[in-house]
């Protein structure tokens, strides 16, 4: 589908056919006086922007009255975007309703677990399960794609936006009714489901569906599988509601793709993308980067992981922002060569487009401050001319698009429902971070220069060498014997504390921990030792970290396991804190500790090595740079990204330069925070050596 959608960018009014990745920006121009239009046109083409997506929050602008349109003005906005050679992704214009609706109808506006009404006056104010607000939705939706149907400027319907972003949990009557539509057909009879929340605890036995409500702010702590059901159902209520958009899309204008922008990034836990993936025909993403240690691993591992919902597949960056955000608590402005940088990474991971939020900087509003394509400055900045050289390196990586991620051979798993599961209340700590361990894995992986791929628990595991799953928490009975199988048939698992502890239920297996996992580890734990903040145990390490968060009493069940490393102090001095299990030419090892990203970056070398993984970078590049590559059309684009502020020497790679540097010897050297792309042909090569070796 993307390939459709990109060849449909090809010709511009220049008429230039070369195949090109997409490059653009949510353009608001309602928020505009009519003379800046053509100008934004103007610069538009000169930053070699070939789309934008428009109409995000058009409503009350479209629809000023319940039986009042007003589409001149768009229609007049897309004419020249066309006019331009400029493909629109035009949204819905469904994310934010109107006053007007919401002053008719106050039953549309959300409600807080502890019951309080989200008014209007921000933005996506609406219930997800509201049949009022639907209604009114889908009327728009069917009413642009109507107008819009045959505009020779519409590329691809951009549904609502950032579905979930201000309302995944909504507690209202709307909701509690849609929560007990959706666990009738999830468990059918109330017994089933008096089983499943284990509802013999507290006295909450239900007798009749109708006493069920969604987890409102109760006296003590809620039931542990409503809050998790409650996050279940929540998650499919919106994925329900892009259906529904799509469905009136689909019908309208059946050969105009479909997608929808999600959020994987830091802090977004709500909507498991893994599973709306199939719902739409390209996947989107949105990602901005929350300054910190780790800022630029997370930015990579985001990307990682949207090419991994997308199933190696192209996807879109449908927004990033070119320097500071208004949101966080300080807005920090990118430094000089991080606009480019940060892009290319999400190209590197698959992003055949490259869009921010938003083309022209707000003057008024909430977002005034946020960056955008055209700063307040205007053209003449710094910025502007950031962004027109990045426009002029995506069309030197024209030859990119459409080609896939080239697998790695290790992988980590990252699972939803542990996310939702681990993470909850009443548990032995409330500092577990399930994404954050993912992340430090990650970081440690790029430490070492190892290439890793960020699949999601539905992935095909099989290909992978090494498969790494931190606190994959919850482990239901197939997921244990699909992990089982792996290690059978040759494949490296690693899994850490707190995991293999619950099934679907979030009822703990018993017989000791890590439950599910205990007899692929050859470990059995009794009683979890979670610490203290700021207490740290020893290990015997090459490196000696030292382990905080959690500990584990690790009894050794199976005399193919070897200890990796013990305690050298704490409650569990002397005793194991990280197994290895030989199963055949596969292994199962276990970390029970938090060792953070440079206590595994010790590590790792002992559980790369039996899997046969190395870094694929020169020695004095390990670390220093991130290796990613695409392949397809007979050819390997090798994108090396250099995560220092120092330049680094790239001796040793061969390749056909399309973007980089060489020094005056012709030797390639990445300059601080800088990106080269090197094309090979492609021999071939497989991503695992099991696959090669028939697994
Ligand atoms: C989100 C939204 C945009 C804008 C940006 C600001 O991504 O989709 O409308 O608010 O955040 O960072
Ligand atoms: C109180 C309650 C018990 C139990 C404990 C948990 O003592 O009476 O039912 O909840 O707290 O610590």
């Amino acid at each position: 589908m993307i390939s459709t959608l990109l060849s449909r960018l090809q010709h511009g009014p220049d008429g230039d056919p070369t195949p090109r990745l997409a490059y653009g920006a949510d353009y608001n121009p309602e928020q505009w006086p009519r003379e800046v239009w053509a100008e934004d046109v103007r610069l538009m083409r000169e930053a070699g922007v070939n789309i934008v997506s428009v109409g995000i929050f058009s409503w009350a602008r479209i629809q000023p009255a319940p039986d009042e349109w007003d589409f001149a003005w768009l229609d007049e906005i897309m004419d020249l975007l066309h006019a331009g050679g400029i493909g629109v992704d035009l949204a819905t214009a469904t994310a934010s309703p109107p006053p007007w609706l919401t002053t008719a109808h106050p039953e549309i506006l959300p409600v807080t677990a502890s019951g309080e009404t989200l008014w209007p006056g921000a933005r996506q104010h609406w219930r997800p399960t509201s049949p009022v607000f639907r209604e009114h939705a889908l009327r728009l939706v069917r009413a642009m794609a109507e107008r819009y149907a045959d505009h020779p400027a519409l590329v691809a319907w951009h549904v609502s936006n950032e579905l979930g972003c201000h309302n995944v949990y909504d507690y209202s009557d709307d909701a509690a009714r849609a929560f007990r539509v959706w666990l009738r057909a999830r468990y059918s009879t109330l017994d089933a489901l008096n089983h499943a929340w284990g509802t013999a605890f507290w006295s909450q036995r239900y007798s009749d569906w109708e006493q069920i409500l969604p987890p409102r702010l109760a006296a003590s702590h809620p039931n542990p599988t409503q809050q998790l059901d409650f996050k279940r159902y929540s998650s499919d209520a919106l994925k329900e509601y892009l259906r529904a958009e799509r469905d009136v899309l689909r019908e309208l204008t059946p050969d105009v793709p479909v997608t929808t922008n999600f959020m994987v990034m830091g802090g977004t836990k709500g909507m498991n993308y893994a599973d709306w993936a199939a719902e739409i025909d390209f996947v989107s993403n949105d990602h901005y980067v929350v300054p910190g240690p780790q800022d630029r691993d997370e930015l990579s591992f985001s990307a990682n992981l949207v090419s991994g919902i997308s199933a190696g597949r192209p996807w879109f960056l449908m927004e990033h922002s070119t320097s500071a955000v208004n949101w966080q608590p300080i807005n920090v402005a990118k430094r000089p060569g991080e606009l480019a940088r940060d892009s290319l990474v999400h190209v590197a991971h698959g992003a055949d487009a490259v869009c921010f939020f938003q083309w022209r900087q707000s003057a008024a509003g909430a977002e005034k401050y946020h960056s955008a394509m055209v700063p307040h400055a205007g053209p003449d900045s710094e910025l502007f001319r950031a962004v027109t050289a990045l426009g002029s390196t995506l069309r030197t990586l024209a030859p990119v698009a459409g080609t896939e991620r080239e697998p790695a051979r290790v992988g980590i798993v990252f699972d939803w429902e542990s996310w939702w599961a681990s993470e909850q209340d009443s548990h032995p700590t409330s500092r577990l971070d399930y994404r954050q361990e993912a992340l430090d894995w990650y970081s440690a992986l790029l430490a070492l220069g190892v290439r890793a791929d960020v699949v999601t628990a539905q992935a095909e595991l099989d290909r992978y060498d090494l498969l790494i799953a931190p606190v994959l928490h919850m482990v239901p009975t197939a997921l244990a014997k699909d992990l089982t199988r792996y290690v059978e048939q040759g494949g490296h698992l690693v899994t850490t504390y707190f995991s293999g502890v619950v099934d679907e239920n979030d009822h703990v297996w018993l017989g000791g921990y890590p439950g599910a996992l205990r007899e692929l580890l050859g470990i059995r734990v009794e009683e979890f030792g979670p610490l203290l903040d700021g207490d740290a145990v020893e290990l015997d390490l090459d490196g000696a970290p030292t382990g905080s968060l959690w500990t584990d009493r690790i009894t050794v069940t199976d005399l193919d396991v070897d200890v990796l490393g013990r305690y050298r102090s704490g409650a569990h001095t002397g005793l194991p804190a990280v197994t290895r299990r030989t199963v055949g030419r596969g292994s199962a090892a276990y970390v029970s500790t938090r060792l953070g990203a440079d206590g595994l970056a010790g590590l790792l070398p002992r559980l790369l090595t039996p899997a046969g993984v190395t870094s694929e970078l020169p020695d004095a590049a390990r670390g220093d740079v991130e290796l990613t590559v695409r392949r397809g059309s007979g050819a390997r684009y090798l994108f090396l990204v250099n995560r220092t502020d120092a330049p680094v020497p790239l001796a040793g790679l061969d390749g056909e330069l399309l973007i980089g540097r060489k020094d005056a010897d012709g030797a390639l050297v990445l300059p601080p925070r800088d990106v080269a792309v090197l094309r090979q042909p492609d021999r071939g090569r497989r991503g695992s050596n099991r696959c090669r070796n028939g697994g």
